[in-house]
């Protein structure tokens, strides 16, 4: 008998207090959207209800940890917004931007760079997703060349040439921290990076920096700066593939490009330009006026992986290209002070690799345009110089401006 009322006791309790439970949620209010509304209404009500979104939706520059490099140094996490809710990750480990979310036509944000989630996926091999490239970007043929009379041999990390700044470039260091906040031009983060006298072969220690600012009219700049003690050469860029439509969602080959150029340069096999600077016109290299990516690809052996040379001629910030996704309707316009842009299409990815959200990067799933100067110059004397002297500064901007339409 006494069991039994125990018993009872028990069940009793657990009633009232689940009844209890199911009142609690009742009050919860939850934003109301009108019945038969669309999916992108449903959303849009959402946000404007939780307090919270607004402040997500602030200028902001922020720092957490990214976790360790496997010799134990820290590295950083970075996060920059604007009031559009654009958002920019960047890590300290490589300055490599790891993700770049931006609106569409209706407002929703997507992620439109390719990269990993977390650090471990850097640290592995990878084709320098959204990473600092130097500390010469592209290639330099045979892995060697010569600044007055001497010869400086490099890496040979790309068949006989010499690749992206060799086996340790900077896209594999970690950066410094110099400055974290929102400024008068936006929210920025600015890093820097000493590479040694001898470094991956090249002469010179030289001080580097680049600052990512993401502005409140929608843009985001990098700018780089550099300063040797010795007679050496540079050439840093941003190696961001994008996909507008947002990342792992497919291939780029339905995107509409313009490149503001009438010229690349002639590459051979090994994709070291043979000195030829040849005029689109006619051909599937032409991009002056926009063009789908896919439309003529397959007539291009391997893809698209050539150096155009701007009609600016460089020097000052001039558009570079733009292109824009028609579902999404998301737009890029580049703007850079470079003399030349590196338009490539993903061709080398293959599958092999599983990036951020678990997406499997197919072949074309992502494009760049990897502004710099040309590849091979410091052996290609009639290429615009590549070369830094002692009390000179390297200083070179490039601007990614996003829009809709
Ligand atoms: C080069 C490609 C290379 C890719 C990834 C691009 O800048 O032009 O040839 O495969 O980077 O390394």
């Amino acid at each position: 008998m006494k069991a039994r009322v125990w018993i009872k006791l028990v069940l009793a309790i657990a009633v009232i207090s689940m009844s209890g439970c199911e009142k609690k949620d009742a009050t919860v209010k939850e934003p109301k959207a009108k019945p038969g509304a669309t999916l992108e209404a449903i959303q849009e009500v959402t946000p404007k209800a939780k307090p919270e979104a607004k402040e997500i939706r602030q200028m902001s520059a922020n720092k957490e940890s990214f976790g360790k490099t496997p010799d134990g140094k820290q590295v950083d996490l970075y996060t920059l917004t604007n009031t559009s809710g654009i958002r920019a990750r960047i890590t300290s480990f490589g300055a490599i931007l790891v993700s770049l979310e931006v609106p569409d036509r209706n407002g929703k944000l997507a992620d439109i760079t390719l990269g990993f989630d977390k650090l471990d996926g850097y640290l592995g091999v990878h084709p320098y997703f959204g990473a600092i490239v130097g500390r010469y970007a592209n290639r330099i043929g045979k892995a060697a060349f010569k600044l007055d009379g001497v010869e400086y041999k490099l890496a040979a990390n790309n068949a006989e040439n010499h690749l992206h700044g060799g086996i340790k470039g900077f896209d594999k260091v970690v950066w410094r921290l110099e400055d974290l906040g929102v400024k008068g031009a936006g929210a920025v983060v600015k890093m820097n990076y000493i590479s040694e006298d001898g470094e991956e072969g090249y002469p010179g220690n030289l001080a580097c920096s680049v600052t990512y600012t993401l502005t409140e009219d929608d843009k985001l700049q990098i700018s780089y700066e550099a300063e040797t003690d010795k007679k050496t050469v540079v050439n840093l860029t941003n190696h961001s593939y994008f996909n507008l439509a947002g990342q792992g969602t497919g291939n780029i080959l339905g995107h509409e490009l313009m490149i503001n150029a009438d010229k690349y340069t002639v590459v051979d096999e090994g994709l070291i330009p043979t000195g030829e600077n040849r005029n689109v016109k006619g051909t599937p290299m032409d991009f002056t006026t926009p063009m789908t990516i896919g439309s003529r690809i397959g007539q291009v052996e391997g893809g698209y992986d050539h150096n155009y040379v701007l009609k600016s001629g460089g020097g000052t910030l001039a558009l570079a290209a733009k292109a824009y996704e028609p579902t999404s309707g998301r737009v890029m316009e580049i703007h850079t002070d470079q003399p030349g842009v590196q338009f490539y299409t993903g061709n080398f990815l293959d599958g092999s690799v599983t990036g951020k959200a678990g997406k499997v990067y197919q072949k074309n799933y992502g494009f760049c345009l990897e502004t710099q100067h040309f590849p091979d110059s410091p052996n290609k004397p009639d290429f615009p110089s590549v070369v830094l002297f002692p009390g000179q500064k390297y200083s070179t901007v490039t601007v990614y401006k996003f829009s809709t339409k």
